[in-house]
This record gives C-alpha cells, sequence and structure tokens, in this order.
C-alpha cells in the first residue's frame, strides 16, 4: 500500500501535491500525527495537533472531467458520515457542502484540490481533517462554539489508527462503486445525512440574503433549495445559517 506516515508535517496536503507531480499512483495516502499549518477551505487555518485527529490526504487520479470533482467531495462526506455513523452511537449529519456535524457543531471538514488540463482531471488531493480526541478546552476558543470533537460529542476516546483503516477500506469501497455505478446512490446516501434537508434555513450568497427550505443535492455537487417564493434555486457557492 502507498502510505506514508509521518509524526509531523506543515501539511498533508502539500506533500500529495509533491507525490503527485512525482508521478505517485491513484490512491497514495499520507497521514500526519500532527500538521504545523494545516489548510482549511477559503484559505482558512485547520488546527490539527499531535495526536488527537485524523489529519490525511489522498491522491486520486479518477478519469473524469472537472466538472465532476465536487462529486468526489460529496462522496467522502458521505464516508465519513457512514463510518462515523457505523462506529458510535452519534448520529452525524453533513452540512453542504462538505461538513461533518455532530449535535451541530463541526467535528470534520474536507479540502478538495483539483489540478486539471484541458477537459481532464490530472489529479486530486482529497483533504480530511476529523477532530478526534479534543477535549474540552482543547478546541481553539474562537470555534468552540461551533467546532467539537468526537471525544467530547460521544465521551468516549478513539483508536485513531482503527478508524483510519476503517475510512480508508470504506472509501475504497464507495469510491469503486462510484467509478463503476456513477453518483445516482451517493446522491440518496448524502441526502439521508444531509443536514437541514426539508428545513427551512437562511441563505447567503454573494447576491443576496434569503430565507429558503433546503430541497437535497443535484449530480453536479450543487444545492437544491426553494426560497419563499416558490423559486428553485441552485447554489454552487453559499453559506448556510439557522
Ligand atoms: C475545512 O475547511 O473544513 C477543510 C479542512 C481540511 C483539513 C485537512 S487535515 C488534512 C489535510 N491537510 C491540510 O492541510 N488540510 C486537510
Amino acid at each position: 500500500q502507498h502510505l506514508y506516515h509521518y509524526p509531523q508535517v506543515e501539511s498533508t496536503q502539500d506533500i500529495v501535491h509533491q507525490l503527485a507531480k512525482e508521478g505517485k499512483p491513484h490512491g497514495t495516502v499520507v497521514i500526519a500525527d500532527e500538521q504545523v499549518k494545516g489548510k482549511g477551505r477559503m484559505a482558512r487555518e485547520w488546527h490539527s495537533p499531535e495526536g488527537k485527529g485524523v489529519w490525511m490526504s489522498i491522491l486520486l487520479r479518477p478519469d473524469l472531467p472537472p466538472v465532476q470533482a465536487p462529486q468526489l467531495t460529496l462522496l467522502t462526506a458521505t464516508v465519513l458520515a457512514n463510518v462515523m455513523d457505523k462506529r458510535s452511537a452519534l448520529v452525524p449529519s453533513i452540512k453542504w457542502p462538505n461538513d461533518i456535524l455532530v449535535h451541530h457543531k463541526k467535528v470534520a471538514g474536507i479540502l478538495t484540490e483539483m489540478q486539471a488540463e484541458q477537459d481532464r482531471i490530472q489529479y486530486v488531493v482529497l483533504g480530511i481533517g476529523i477532530n478526534v480526541n479534543q477535549e474540552d478546552g482543547e478546541i481553539p476558543s474562537m470555534i468552540a462554539h461551533k467546532a467539537s470533537s468526537l471525544k467530547m460529542e460521544s465521551g468516549e476516546k478513539w483508536d485513531i489508527q482503527e478508524f483510519v483503516q476503517s475510512i480508508l477500506s470504506t472509501f475504497e469501497k464507495t469510491y469503486d462503486s462510484f467509478i463503476e455505478e456513477g453518483f445516482q446512490e451517493i446522491k440518496q446516501e448524502w441526502e439521508r445525512y444531509g443536514y437541514k434537508i426539508g428545513e427551512k434555513v437562511t441563505i447567503s450568497t454573494m447576491r443576496r440574503d434569503f430565507k429558503a427550505t433546503l430541497l437535497g443535492i443535484e449530480a453536479d455537487g450543487a444545492l437544491l433549495a426553494k426560497d419563499e417564493q416558490g423559486e428553485m434555486e441552485k447554489l454552487y457557492s453559499a453559506e448556510i445559517h439557522w
């Protein structure tokens, strides 16, 4: 298996980009005990203290057009929700596009970075960050009102290595069935875990803030919502509040 494990790195994302450029194969995985420059989406930082979570990046070389890249993120979110669901009494949900929440707090995030040429994906670096064993007070105070860890929510300490193994094996199965059978089943699974699906929320886009009922996702990864005038909205970039 192409699995690299480091005690400390700046960011597993950067290492996998490097390995991709060296020609390493599909399925290469980099895991770190600690990241000192962990990256989140929108150029945010991702706090990755030693031994407290899953900090890993996966190299994918799918033979797909770039428009399908968002499906890989949604697929990964369903894998994380599934594994957490199976291994604990916690009820995870997926907040569009890709945050995993437990008890309304974020415990995991996904960062998908893609290299594409013309209309083919060259490679994708899929970053997975899961807050696992942080205790009260170990989540940065700026985000403590909206972020948590699996231990804080379940009261139990998790075996990180075992957890990583089941994520990787579930990921492999789900990825293979996605390549063979397409996105439909993943879409259903995503909607099963989807946060506030069928409920009314406030959505902020670059253009406006409005109230709408979340309906589900589209095959291209867009969020589908119906506003108070009954108009359907397909959203590719938005924030959801509740
Ligand atoms: C988010 O903003 O929700 C995405 C967070 C992704 C964090 C993971 S941890 C492993 C990988 N390496 C990074 O620097 N970031 C991702």
